[in-house]
């Protein structure tokens, strides 16, 4: 078979996503790439290069005779606003780089979207899958425009590019990574760590969630699926779970009863109140099959035991 090439491959989905592809594909299959965060003990393929440069990703794709690409490489919401720039740079230059090489070598392609594609004017409950896009953070502002440029790129160059809105993603093989989202990822860690955790949203603050084992099933099925059952070449909604912040913490006090979390909403309080409360993923239950398996006490759960083997803790 034809490999496939994972970009951001270190990243907080790549490093969940590609042990995924070795199950499915087999590991000879699978093409790491990226250029920090790489573990000392990877032992798969790696190649090391950034996505804005077109030539070396071309390449890569020629030396291992890739034919899909999973291009996670981004810069996440709160991080993006220290730099709206640099965020433009790495998102939207590297996407519309493998969309062209995708069109180049006759690619299949994955390209994350997200809930941050929309924005204040968008419904905030039960979102629908065609609605507003007016993000207020520059990662937004990739993001619809991404979604705008894989659109096009399918329409005009039929190229399969496939795509998912993930909502907030909760797991624990990376240590949270300048999302807004990442308050729930952020609480396991101090939680069990320090027992305490300062909360940088309020604890009304609901957001739509998922576990990691979730968002990496959805994307492996999305790209499984029969192109004749993709309707929608922008981005995909998908839904799991939807709590307040202070759900989170009271479902992990079940584990860690003394501890203490505090509330001080700084910015990112703003993007969070920005985003949609909850999702109307109907369109990708339909097209191919959605569905996902964590709620809260699952998602608690798994997380809990996986990091407390981490983090060498007991309770
Ligand atoms: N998890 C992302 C963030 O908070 C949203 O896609 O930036």
């Amino acid at each position: 078979m034809k490999k496939i090439l994972v970009t951001g491959a270190f990243g907080q989905i790549g490093s969940e996503l590609i042990p995924a592809l070795y199950k499915e594909y087999g590991r000879d299959n699978v093409v790491s790439m990226g250029h920090s965060n790489i573990s000392p003990d990877f032992d798969g393929i790696l190649e090391k290069a950034d996505s804005r440069d077109k030539e070396s990703v071309s390449q890569i794709i020629k030396k291992h005779d890739i034919g899909t690409i999973y291009h996670l490489v981004s810069l996440l919401s709160a991080k993006g606003e220290v730099d709206p720039s640099l965020t433009w740079d790495i998102n939207m230059n590297g996407l519309k780089n493998i969309l062209d090489l995708g069109v180049e070598n006759n690619l299949k392609i994955f390209w994350p979207s997200s809930i941050a594609a929309f924005g204040p004017t968008t419904p905030r409950e039960e979102t629908p899958q065609n609605t507003v896009l007016e993000p207020t953070t520059m990662y937004g502002v990739t993001k619809s425009a991404g979604e705008g440029l894989c659109r096009y790129y399918n329409k005009k160059y039929g190229l399969d590019v496939r795509s998912i809105r993930y909502p907030g993603i909760i797991s624990w093989k990376t240590p949270p990574g300048g999302g807004t989202t990442d308050y729930a990822v952020g609480i396991f860690y101090d939680g069990i760590k320090t027992g305490k955790y300062e909360c940088f949203v309020g604890p009304d603050t609901m957001l739509p969630m998922m576990y990691i084992d979730d968002a990496v099933n959805a994307t492996v099925d999305l790209m499984k699926a029969d192109s004749k059952n993709i309707k929608n070449w922008s981005s995909y909604n998908i839904a799991a779970v939807s709590f307040k912040a202070s759900d989170l913490e009271l479902e992990l006090k079940k584990y860690i009863p003394n501890l203490v979390v505090t509330y001080k909403p700084d910015h990112r309080q703003k993007i969070a109140d920005s985003w949609p409360k909850s999702i109307n993923d109907e369109e990708a239950k339909r097209d191919w099959g959605w569905k996902y398996e964590y709620d809260l006490p699952k998602i608690t759960k798994v997380m809990v035991e996986s990091l407390q083997k981490v983090l060498d803790k007991n309770f």
